[in-house]
């Protein structure tokens, strides 16, 4: 038998939870989404995320080590997302994996949430080798990192505003689209057909590896402020928006395997479960003979088991764990 790691991911509106085992590999992992508490006010509230998480995380993390057939006697160490993140969300899930390893006297570990959605896709049952380029590209990150080992990171390229999935979900705001808005606008796009608006495809000839979103969604606010704009013509916008994202992220993502000389492309957050992102690559990496890995579709979004993981893989390293037993976050790591 291994050694049992419990994940525990508050840093956002997901509560996740998960045992890890280092030989068996994943037992049970289970996410509430607070998606429903949110909606009515277009957005995350962090005081009421905080709460929620409160609310359900005992009862999360006794189902799961259930679920994964143990005791929770039966756990070697705890990980937990020290940030980024909303501070009182991430103070939740630290308050509790602390107290909980302080009981159960075991070593506790702080994760950064990164590194979590960076290492998500080692958990297929397929998975790269390393080294490999990730694309990370979630809610608050867009990045391109070359990645050697764990721990071992060097950044090659980053959003200088806003990130992909939060052009997704701001351009679904100003669009009319529900929250959240990156799977909504996702969805109406696929009913409509890229072309008709000519928008802008930022930064795609800058020479660098670096992001810029916020143009691509102004260019939609002028089009749905302009004059002739109708209600009917939203499916195609959509597309557009969707295509001249895509196209960036797909050509960035290729500069930085040619520049690496690497022939993996990990695709890890949020907006790797777009359809369009993934299909534009698998594409564009089938004529160069490289390989794209991506989570399962339900380890793309914020989960307790890429934390569990994460901590797994550091606590082989050597036990480590938060000097004293103090509780801290890292909001803005
Ligand atoms: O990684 P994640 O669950 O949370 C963060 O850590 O941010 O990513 C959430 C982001 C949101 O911005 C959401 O709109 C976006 O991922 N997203 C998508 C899709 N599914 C989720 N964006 C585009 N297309 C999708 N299918
Ligand atoms: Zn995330």
């Amino acid at each position: 038998m291994g050694k049992r790691v419990l994940g525990i991911e508050t840093s956002c509106d997901e509560t996740g939870v998960a045992v890890y085992d280092t030989e068996a590999g994943l037992l049970a992992h289970t996410v509430h989404s607070q998606i429903d508490l949110h909606a009515a006010y277009g957005g995350v509230v962090p005081e009421l995320a905080s709460r929620d998480h409160i609310r359900l995380l005992p009862a999360l993390v006794r189902q799961t080590v259930r679920a994964a057939d143990c005791r929770l006697d039966q756990i070697d160490a705890i990980g937990y997302t020290a940030g980024p993140g909303l501070a009182g969300a991430l103070l939740v899930g630290a308050g509790f994996a602390e107290s909980l390893g302080m009981s159960l006297d075991v070593p506790v570990l702080p994760i950064h949430h990164l590194e979590g959605h960076l290492l998500s896709p080692l958990l297929s049952a397929d998975p790269p080798k390393f080294p490999f380029v990730a694309l990370l590209v979630s809610g608050g990150h867009t990045q391109l990192m070359s990645v050697s080992g764990v721990g071992e990171y060097v950044l090659l390229g980053e959003t200088l505003d806003d990130a992909a999935g939060e052009a997704f979900d701001k351009t679904a705001k100003l669009m009319g689209l529900g929250y959240p808005g990156g799977p909504q606008l996702a969805a109406l796009a696929s009913e409509g057909k890229p072309g008709r608006f000519k928008l802008p495809r930022p930064m795609l000839r800058s020479g660098d590896l670096d992001f810029s979103f916020s143009g691509l969604k102004t260019a939609v606010l002028n089009v749905v402020n302009g004059v002739g704009w109708k209600a009917d013509d939203a499916a195609d916008l959509a597309a557009d928006f969707q295509e001249a994202a895509v196209d960036v992220l797909v050509a960035k993502s290729l500069a930085a395997l040619e520049a690496s000389g690497l022939s993996q492309l990990v695709v890890a957050g949020g907006v790797g479960a777009n359809r369009r992102l993934r299909a534009q690559l698998d594409r564009a990496a089938k004529r160069k003979g490289w390989r794209v890995f991506y989570p399962e579709p339900e380890l793309c979004t914020d989960n307790g088991a890429m934390i569990a993981f994460a901590a797994a893989l550091r606590f082989e390293r050597g036990p480590g764990g938060s000097p004293g037993g103090a509780v801290s976050v890292r909001p803005r790591w």
